[in-house]
């Protein structure tokens, strides 16, 4: 995008984790992001460097008025359904807020003649991981999702994909793996309601303020039997993102692009990561296997790094880990969600 313009990117989902962080980073890059959110599951108080819209994604009309009011010059996409354990029970749900939001999206788009978009897509998309057991994915790898959640990522990706054919529309689709971390100013982090993910509950186990965690499965085939996963800063994932928009693309291409480290780190080298930040052992115990959880799911990020000029710089374990548990002591909102009321710090204001 222009540099030196004050440039309107409107961000769907914008109050949620990955959207308030890349919405800082767009206002670090000179961007005015405007966020498009309902606030099904985001936070008000995570909107801070730009407006607030509050409108649904499969609104057309209130997504048009946001697009003309601010003159939007493109649009970063993550309003949607997450869960992977919800889409099972409600695919119908995900079809129609991860699909049919974005046929909404694009429809738009074109009548407003926005021609630029980053889509908020995942590793689910490879299902079961890569072609060997434990060797990094390529975008290329094969595709087989193994969730409703991951069907609508990928279903999405291929609308989108065929409306840049078809119409001219530049996009990028990031298929993000394990994002975690915080922003280390301690204004934005990670809140989920209801939270099921691994650094969020054992820093929730470690202060006391959640239940012990469980370690779903030792008897992976992976060096010391639990799951690898390639957890990457959200802040790094918020400059993917800018990179993106920023990327010297020719009109009509669709690129896919991997956004992780490279490299795994096991469950029990979380617990144990999260054990030294906290100074205290993360209470667990041992369980059976999560449903659908594959051994390993680690990026190759070549292609990030050739076609973005995008690599990670701050997803160290140790340094994810460090930023987390600042969010998780002295959550800014969102600070009921695993029971720790009562720690809950006034918002700053915008
Ligand atoms: N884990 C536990 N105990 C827990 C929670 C998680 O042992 O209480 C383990 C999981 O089995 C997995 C690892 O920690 O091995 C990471 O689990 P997360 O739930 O934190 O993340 P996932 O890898 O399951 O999910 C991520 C993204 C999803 C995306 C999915 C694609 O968060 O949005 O990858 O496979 F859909």
């Amino acid at each position: 995008m222009n540099r030196g313009s004050k440039a309107a990117v409107l961000v769907t989902g914008g109050a949620g984790y990955i959207g308030a962080h890349t919405a800082k980073a767009l206002h670090e890059r000179g961007l005015l992001p405007v966020v498009y959110d309902n606030l099904s599951s985001g936070f008000r108080d995570a909107v801070r460097w730009g407006p607030l819209v509050h409108g649904d994604v499969r609104d057309r009309v209130a997504l048009g008025e946001a697009m003309a009011a601010y003159d939007v010059a493109a649009v970063i996409h993550f309003a949607g359904l997450i869960e992977v354990g919800r889409s099972t029970a409600r695919p119908d749900l995900f079809w129609e807020i991860n699909v049919a939001g974005v046929t909404s999206l694009l429809t738009v788009m074109r009548e407003r003649g926005v021609g630029r978009l980053v889509f908020s897509s995942s590793a689910a998309v490879y299902g079961q991981g890569g072609r060997g057991p434990l060797e990094a994915i390529p975008e290329d790898a094969p595709k087989a999702p193994a969730s409703p959640y991951g069907d609508t990522k990928l279903a999405a990706e291929w609308m989108i994909a065929a409306q840049c054919r078809a119409y001219g529309l530049t996009a990028v689709a990031l298929r993000y793996f394990n994002a975690a971390g915080a922003d280390p100013s301690g204004a934005i982090g990670e809140a989920h309601e209801p939270e099921t993910h691994l650094i969020p509950l054992a820093i929730a186990a470690a202060l006391g303020d959640g239940p012990p965690l469980t370690v779903f499965g030792q008897d992976f085939d992976t060096p010391d039997g639990t799951c690898l996963r390639d957890y990457i800063h959200v802040n790094d994932l918020a400059a993917a993102h800018v990179a993106a928009l920023d990327a010297d693309l020719p009109r009509g291409a669709f690129e896919a692009v991997n956004v992780g480290t490279g490299r795994g780190s096991s469950v029990a080298e979380v617990v144990k990561a999260v054990g030294r930040a906290a100074g205290r052992p993360v209470p667990h115990s041992l369980g059976p296997r999560r449903a659908g959880d594959p051994p390993s799911l680690v990026a190759d990020p070549a292609k990030a790094r050739r076609l973005l000029g995008w690599s990670p710089t701050c997803s160290g374990l140790d340094r994810i880990v460090a930023d987390a548990l600042r969010w998780e002591r002295d959550p800014g909102y969102g600070s009921g969600v695993r029971g720790s009321a009562g720690r809950r710090k006034s918002p700053v204001a915008a």
